[in-house]
């Protein structure tokens, strides 16, 4: 199957009422672990990279592997997407290599860590909008500032310094017409989010809840949504690792989010602390071996556990059969034409 649009992925779990895990990726080992944990579940699946992820791989090696990812699981709707974008630039060549989606992060200037206006945001992300439609590619946009910083990304401090304003994020989803918004409600990057497990006094569900009564149709992104399990740390630390105790978002606190409209959700690091306790474990126990394939293994099959049991509590599960792929040309004049619309629908107070 050719790469899908984002939109029409989360369109369709809009329908569904699910919502769509949005895995990080750097290299073969966690496509390979994306692929097959959705082949297992049957899933459709976003697969997305970082600026730092394109810079590590390369571009056209990362992008070739989720083309031979696209041609091996001709059953699975897999939507490749640009993470956290820094400019028009990040997004355009993001384009150009054939991503079916980007997101304009302008919450944060173009260094990536200094919180920006909200007409700064506004400006650059309807350009973005503008140039992506045209191609038929989908555009998320952020409004409010998540906390942490990963790979020099990130405004730093606590999530909750940034909390996205439901008022805002009405006029940016009107002003920008991007196809999916995330919003600020306390989580960060990383495995540091929280000291313990999260109340509402950290982690604001009630925040989303009320953004998604202002806009009941708009597909709403979770980033910073990793679990950061007790069982993944303990692994990573019982074989030499050094994390100290932390707590990440409770997969319930996601469910409760996808029955308030939120259909994408971003997820990283448990991937990281899976893949890293695996291989600890392997070079702990067994150092003679320094044939890289003896934790290489042993790695992705870690990493394919978590994203299948989040496809699983995400609900996109069982769903990769559900419709067929719409040609890009076809989503572009969808958009041009008003079928795809950008509006929001926005109630009342
Ligand atoms: O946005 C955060 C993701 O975990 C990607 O992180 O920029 O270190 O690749 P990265
Ligand atoms: P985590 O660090 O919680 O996995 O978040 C990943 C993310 O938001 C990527 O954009
Ligand atoms: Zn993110």
């Amino acid at each position: 199957m050719p790469l899908v649009s984002m939109r029409q992925l989360l369109d369709e779990a809009a329908k569904g009422g699910y919502g769509v895990g949005a895995f990080n990726v750097n290299d073969m080992e966690q496509i390979q672990a994306i692929m097959m944990a959705a082949k297992e579940t049957k899933s459709p699946v976003i697969v997305q990279a970082s600026r730092g992820a394109r810079q590590f791989a390369e571009d056209l090696y990362l992008f070739r592997l989720i083309q031979a990812a696209a041609e091996l699981n001709p059953d699975i709707p897999i939507a490749m997407h640009q993470d956290h974008g820094n400019s028009f630039e990040t997004c355009k060549s993001a384009i150009a290599l054939g991503y079916t989606s980007v997101m304009m992060d302008g919450s944060l200037k173009e260094d990536g860590k200094t919180p920006s206006s909200f007409e700064e945001n506004v400006d650059v992300t309807r350009r973005v909008v503008d140039y992506a439609h045209e191609r038929g590619v989908t555009v998320e946009g952020e409004i409010g500032v998540l906390g942490g910083v990963e790979d020099g990304h990130g405004a730093g401090g606590s999530g909750l310094d940034h909390i996205t304003d439901p008022d805002q994020a009405v006029e940016f989803a009107e002003r920008t017409g991007v196809d999916a918004l995330a919003i600020a409600i306390g989580t960060s990057h990383g495995a540091y989010k929280f000291t313990k497990k999260p109340d509402g006094s950290v982690l604001k569900m009630d925040v989303l809840i009320a953004i998604h009564k202002r806009l009941p149709n708009t597909h709403l992104v979770m980033h910073g949504s990793s679990s950061v399990p007790k069982d993944l740390q303990d692994i990573v630390n019982q074989y030499g690792g050094k994390l100290k105790e932390t707590w990440g978002v409770p997969v319930e606190e996601i469910q409760l989010g996808i029955r308030n409209g939120v259909r994408k959700i971003n997820v990283d690091t448990d991937n990281r602390l899976a893949i890293t306790g695996a291989i600890r474990k392997v070079l702990w126990t067994q150092p003679e071996k320094f044939d890289p394939r003896d934790y290489m293994k042993p790695a992705r099959e870690a990493m394919k556990k978590v994203v299948a049991a989040r496809m699983t509590e995400f609900g996109q599960a069982g769903h990769a059969g559900d419709y067929k792929p719409i040609a890009i040309t076809d989503i572009a004049k969808g958009y041009a034409d008003g079928s795809l619309t950008t509006q929001p629908l926005v109630a009342a107070k």
